[in-house]
């Protein structure tokens, strides 16, 4: 089934009106006919439906040359295709309605046959044009899903590097806690006998009762406490690897940092001294998972750069600065690769072994950080290592309330 193509008429001539709308339907199009300008010009700024419009030059009111010069500086979502009919046919008329934003021109009087040819052309261009804009969303809105998918691939790619660690984090407090239940199991078979042979003959054996007393509570605590433990890891994990938009709220960056330390302990805990000195609340608007992964990034890359070296100390610092939050992540490794400060936030440039690096890390970072309407910059400390410094817009207290 084909569509029937609008078309809106304006013409304050009521013969022509007439003729026109006539032959217009007579050809299939569904038509409006407008009596003068002002009100062709509204329906036209409100409405994408118009696929033509056929408008006189000279109309009482508001005339077609106008309406052209409206509607090409409106910010409309759809383009119509406008075509003046006009008694002028002086070439610098002709230039001034085209420079005025219309499409096409007649003059009168027309061939019908002419017209018919020209709102055809109208008609395609106006197809092609509607096809070329939903092609666009279209690209902008998948580029939009890859990206995303390259930021959470990046996390799922961090969490496969920190998962080893994990195991380490989650095997210790499983350890103590199957080491107090043996505790309580080997205990059981006194407690039950001292306990109803107490009953049986009344007697009552303090001592026993005592250790009892105070070695379950405490047995019981330290499962609790691994227990805990070991729910915070998981908890950690699912939350950075969650997969979702982004969700910009206040949050404290200090707080992030911290979990951010912790997901990333494992990698730090054989001799890389890290130094965060955290200083009451630092708010900015951000999704805490997004900034988190970046923190996990640069974490992450400081403990690749600091392996094996002796006296490694990764310095981390949240400073306020009128309105903006300073965030700079220092360490005492060998600093990048000479010559490579431009190149390290390019996707894909790693100097790390193949498993290793994905050469993503900063590439997404920065992306995050722009995002968050931030910047990263990256430099060589003086007394060698690399330090990366972020700054985010701050949000002040009183602008969360
Ligand atoms: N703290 C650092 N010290 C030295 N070099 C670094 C540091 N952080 C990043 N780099 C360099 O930047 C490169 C790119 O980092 P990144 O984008 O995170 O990718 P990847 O870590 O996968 O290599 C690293 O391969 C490394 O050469
Ligand atoms: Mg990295």
């Amino acid at each position: 089934m084909t569509r029937t193509h609008r078309i809106l008429i304006a013409d304050d001539d009521l013969t022509s009106r007439i003729a026109l709308g006539g032959i217009l339907k007579k050809w299939g199009y569904s038509v409006d006919i407008f009596d003068n300008g002002d009100d062709a010009c509204n329906r036209l700024m409100g409405s994408d439906d118009y696929q033509v419009a056929v408008l006189d030059w000279m109309m009482e009111g508001m005339d077609g040359i106008e309406i052209c010069r409206r509607l090409s500086r409106s910010l409309r979502k759809e383009s119509c295709y406008l075509i003046l009919l006009t008694a002028r046919q002086d070439l610098r008329d002709l230039i001034q309605g085209l420079e005025a934003g219309a499409n096409d021109y007649v003059v009168k009087p027309f061939e019908p046959e002419e017209l018919h040819a020209r709102i055809r052309v109208g008609i395609r261009v106006s197809r092609l044009q509607r096809d070329l804009k939903k092609y666009s969303e279209d690209m902008e809105s998948l580029a939009e899903q890859r990206a995303q998918q390259l930021v959470h691939a990046d996390r799922l790619s961090t969490i496969g590097t920190l998962t080893s660690g994990v195991a380490h984090e989650v095997n210790n407090p499983l350890s103590f806690i199957s080491g107090n239940l043996r505790f309580m199991k080997d205990c059981w078979p006194t407690i039950s006998r001292v306990l109803s042979e107490s009953r049986q003959n009344g007697r009552e054996d303090t001592e026993l009762i005592d250790t009892i007393l105070t070695e379950i509570p405490k047995t019981l605590q330290g499962i609790r406490t691994g227990v805990d433990r070991i729910s915070h890891i998981v908890d950690g994990l699912k939350f950075y690897a969650r997969k979702g938009r982004a969700e910009k709220a206040a949050m404290d960056v200090n707080q992030a940092i911290d979990q951010s330390l912790e997901l990333c302990h494992n990698r730090l805990k054989y001799g890389i001294h890290v130094d965060f000195a955290r200083t009451g609340q630092t708010l900015v608007l951000g999704d805490t998972q997004q900034l988190q992964q970046v923190f996990v990034n640069l974490i992450v890359n400081a403990a690749d750069a600091l392996e094996g070296r002796a006296d490694s100390r990764l310095e981390i610092t949240v400073n306020e600065e009128e309105n903006i939050v300073k965030i700079t992540f220092r360490d005492n490794g060998p600093g990048f690769p000479a010559g490579s400060e431009s190149q390290i936030f390019t996707p894909f440039f790693t100097t790390k072994d193949v498993g290793k690096g994905t050469g993503l890390g900063l590439s997404i970072c920065q992306g995050i950080i722009e995002n968050h309407g931030g910047n990263i910059t990256a430099k060589h400390n003086e007394k060698g290592g690399a330090s990366l410094i972020i700054t985010l817009p701050r949000l002040s207290e009183r602008s969360t309330t």
